[in-house]
């Protein structure tokens, strides 16, 4: 469940008229909704009660400083991947004992930077990245507190560019080798074996590849205890999935993924982390957009928005649906036409539906793309030459840009010409 409803025949982003905001700010924009991502975030946490956890919010999935301080209060660690999303979370005022640092090619400046500003644990990948670990460690004077990323060759049974647990995927130490590391790991003097650290994929729309890795894990807990391993901490990872096309799609509950977890890993005592983007951040916010123009062309008719691939860049990428409604709420009986939805980018690509069936439609109405608070904003490009698009939070009846859209003149003076030109 999300707060964008139609009130009095307009969408509603909670208490506030989403043409109003399209009127304060110009078309298009994100705009997420404060008590969504509060009811997703409750969720989990309920879902996991009564065990020791942290949820960790992948910002990944939507790093505005906003959604991040609002996460903080919440009382949620913060997953990052990067220097630059481990700064921001800084900037939001999560400590660094709620920080995971995550990732496949940390960088040793971005070990030392996350060591010395303070961190949770480090998700290590490889025996490279453990070395190179240890040695900034040391060089610091610290213990680095670690998890090793088992890779469990579990099929998520999701997009393929974004299923990570297989053993052909880029990612983790495979499960079965993986023994080996934890020793090396236990005997380097810059380093704190914790735990276990698992991911599988995103948009997982099933509970059986979870039950599949979790189980593995939990094996191998035991295995690495009788090793003399202190395991005191499993991060699951994320990967809930979210219904995006809301007529046909009924992904598993936060509560039946918690049961999922108290069956295979509850008996262990561990501290549970999980590392949920998608499912507390997507359903929590949309794209609005203008319409353009109405095409006829042969045998199809095209919408053609002022949004495009540069701003949401889900469809063209993963070929993913997004439901796409009109703000001002269709006249109930309204016949529905089928029209291609596109954006005005120069590649055949930046096309947002296909024969999607939408009530009629003219020239500068407003259209919402649900499900755009995941991977939305923060996959978003100036492709094209159009700016970043604003977002915008609403709490009850108020809203703020929480970015502001940039001037042409300062996209463009971003630039510089060397002296020879
Ligand atoms: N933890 C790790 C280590 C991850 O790699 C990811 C996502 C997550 C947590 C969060 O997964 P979530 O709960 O959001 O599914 N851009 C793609 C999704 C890429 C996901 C990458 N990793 C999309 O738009 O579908």
């Amino acid at each position: 469940m999300d707060h964008f409803l139609y009130r009095d025949g307009v969408l509603h982003a909670e208490d506030v008229r989403v043409s109003d905001i399209a009127a304060a700010v110009g078309t298009p924009f994100y705009v997420y909704s404060t008590a969504t991502l509060t009811r997703h975030f409750t969720l989990f946490d309920e879902a996991l009660g009564g065990m020791d956890h942290l949820i960790c919010f992948a910002m990944k999935s939507n790093s505005n400083l906003a959604v991040l301080k609002l996460m903080g209060e919440l009382g949620a660690g913060i997953d990052v991947v990067s220097m630059g999303e481990y700064l921001k979370a800084k900037a939001a005022g999560l400590p660094g004992d709620r920080i995971v640092f995550s990732g496949v090619g940390k960088t040793r400046e971005e070990m030392r930077v996350a060591l010395e500003g303070g961190i949770r644990q480090f998700n290590v990948e490889s025996e490279p990245e453990l070395e190179a670990l240890n040695a900034v460690a040391m060089s610091l004077g610290v213990k680095a507190p670690i998890a090793l990323r088992v890779n469990p060759d579990v099929d998520a049974k999701t997009h393929a560019k974004i299923a990570t647990g297989k053993s052909e995927n880029k990612f983790g130490i495979p499960i079965a080798t993986c023994r080996d590391v934890y020793r090396r790991a236990g005997q380097m003097e810059g380093i704190d074996v914790v735990g276990i650290d698992v991911h599988i994929g995103s948009q997982l729309t099933q509970l059986e590849p979870f039950e599949l890795a979790f189980t593995k894990v939990a094996e191998l807990t035991e295995l690495l205890r009788a090793d003399g391993h202190d395991i005191r901490r499993l991060d699951l990872g994320g990967g809930l999935g979210i219904p995006y096309e809301r007529s046909n799609e009924a992904p598993p509950l936060p509560v039946e993924y918690g049961e999922v977890i108290r069956k295979t890993v509850g008996h262990l005592g561990c501290e549970i982390e999980i590392e949920p983007g998608r499912l507390i951040s997507g359903n929590a916010g949309i794209l609005v957009s203008s319409v353009i123009y109405l095409k006829h062309g042969e045998g199809r008719d095209f919408l053609i928005v002022d949004a495009a691939m540069n701003d949401l860049v889900r469809p063209s990428m993963y070929d993913a649906h997004h439901d796409i409604v009109p703000v001002i709420e269709p006249l109930a009986g309204a016949e529905q036409a089928p029209l291609d939805i596109v954006g005005p980018v120069c590649e055949t690509g930046d096309t947002f539906a296909k024969a999607r069936d939408m009530p009629p439609l003219r020239e500068d109405d407003l259209v919402a793309f649900r499900s755009a608070g995941a991977y939305g904003a923060v996959m978003a490009s100036e492709y094209n030459s159009r700016p970043l698009i604003p977002e915008v939070l609403v709490h009850g009846d108020q809203f703020a840009v929480i970015r502001a859209r940039p001037t042409y003149d300062e996209m463009i003076n971003r630039d510089t010409i060397p002296v020879w030109l």
